[in-house]
């Protein structure tokens, strides 16, 4: 049990976030089926990123890794070896899902497993256009869910209307189309993150997005060189200290070089009409969008949340809810049943939650509704993350505001994204940025 701390003078000081998971995954990716080397500057070394760069040192991925520096040495997707044991996917649903892409197209068979969390997750949303519209060939437990294992074919190009807006089933579809015979043409539900496509471009490839941001066309079979990938700052884990610095009274706070892609910037449109004091530096760049923000504590207007706004905030919504809880008023969200197949069912883990903090919330199927106050009236000391990173860290956010330290069960799940979460925190609680 970890005890959680309170806040009473505030957060103080200026933080560089980790790298950013969902670029960390693909840098890695790309650098492996890419010919030549590929170096990766400020990669996030936490649980998920590194079950990528293991699986493709599995599959005869030469690399080095010193702290938050990896070199890949890739030799081309065809250069990719079949597996001497099944590949352990850990707890990340991007490493599993993108993976499905990669290797549907190979002339080799691979089995996948996860953790118990990993292996309740949806895998059938990327099996089945796969199988259906590229002639991919995945097996997986009569629940659609892993043990899955991919039988390499010769794959084929395809004209696609995805059936949900995911970047990861996406993204799948995008690197088994780079396989396939001829161009393919991927329409989403709603525009969802884009790295993938950036990434791919600036290694050599040829993906168009067309004006709606929604209609990717992919042209098969590019010569990909390896590149140098300067990851930006997460604006996920940034998110945690933009909300503490939004919810605890006296705090100030400055997150450095985030990753500012208008696909990922959701959180700061809820924060911007939300009323927060918050104050974004852009960076120039050659790659993803960067920048500073600033945030300092103010009284929040409550919001409400749709489905189109879904996409941009996707992992961020308990924190989301977690601002909802001190505004002044009532907040929504809602069209978000996305969010009962992530690590965990986290509509039901983030209304448990605010609900031991004495919080009002009525739990909807594809949302909640939240009741904010400027004092809570906390019913439970032990909060839980139930083995989910971004639920632990919320918890932790939330327990700066409490009258009274709080404990939290099963803290280690925070290292999936953020490994030095607890240790910025504790930086920030002693900073000294006026
Ligand atoms: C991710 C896409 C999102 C997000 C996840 C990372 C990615 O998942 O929730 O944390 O890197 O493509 P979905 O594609 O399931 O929405």
């Amino acid at each position: 049990m970890k005890k959680l701390v309170t806040a009473p003078y505030g957060l103080h000081g200026s933080l560089t976030v980790p790298g950013d998971k969902s670029i960390s995954h693909r840098a890695v990716m790309l650098g492996s089926i890419s010919k030549g080397k590929t170096v990766i500057h400020h990669f996030l070394a936490g649980d998920d990123c590194l079950s990528t760069l293991a699986a493709f040192n599995a599959m005869g991925v030469k690399s080095e890794r010193d702290g938050e520096t990896v070199i890949i040495y890739g030799n081309g997707i065809d250069a990719l070896k079949e597996p001497a044991q099944p590949l352990d996917m850990g707890n990340s649903g991007t490493t599993t899902r993108l993976l499905m892409g990669i290797l549907a197209g190979r002339d080799f068979e691979t089995r996948l497993f996860g953790d118990a969390s990993l292996q309740k997750r949806p895998m059938k949303r990327v099996s089945e256009p796969l199988s259906h519209f590229l002639g991919a060939r995945i097996e997986l437990t009569d629940n659609g869910t892993l043990p899955a294992t991919i039988y390499g074919q010769k794959l084929h190009g395809t004209h696609y209307q995805m059936q949900v807006a995911s970047a990861q089933v996406k993204s799948a579809l995008i690197f088994a189309a780079l396989q396939a015979d001829t161009p393919s043409t991927i329409i989403e539900k709603l525009p969802t993150r884009n790295h993938t496509e950036i990434m791919l471009n600036q290694f050599g490839a040829n993906i168009e997005t067309a004006a709606d941001q929604k209609t990717i066309r992919v042209m098969p079979k590019p010569e990909l060189t390896g590149q140098t990938v300067e990851v930006p700052g997460d604006i996920s884990s940034a998110a945690f200290f933009l909300t503490a610095g939004a919810i605890v009274a006296n705090s100030r706070i400055r997150l450095e070089r985030v990753n500012l892609n208008p696909t990922r910037t959701g959180i700061i449109t809820v924060l911007q009409k939300m009323g927060a004091d918050l104050q974004i530096e852009a960076l120039p760049t050659d790659g993803e969008p960067l920048g500073n923000i600033t945030i300092a504590t103010s009284q929040l207007k409550p919001i409400e949340i749709e489905a189109e706004d879904i996409p941009a905030v996707i992992d961020e919504l308990p924190l989301v809810a977690l601002l909802a809880a001190c505004a002044a008023g009532t907040s929504s969200i809602r069209g978000a049943e996305e969010l009962r197949v992530k690590e965990t069912d986290r509509i039901q883990t983030v209304v448990a939650e605010l609900r031991k903090l004495g919080v009002e919330v009525e739990e909807l199927t594809d949302g909640m509704i939240i009741k904010g106050r400027s004092q809570w009236a906390i019913n439970d000391d032990q909060l839980d993350s139930y083995g989910d990173h971004r639920i632990g860290m919320m918890d932790a956010i939330a327990a700066l505001k409490a009258d009274r330290p709080l404990q939290l069960a099963n803290a280690d799940a925070v290292s999936v994204s953020y490994p030095g979460f607890f240790q910025d925190l504790e930086r920030l609680l002693g900073g000294d940025l006026a």
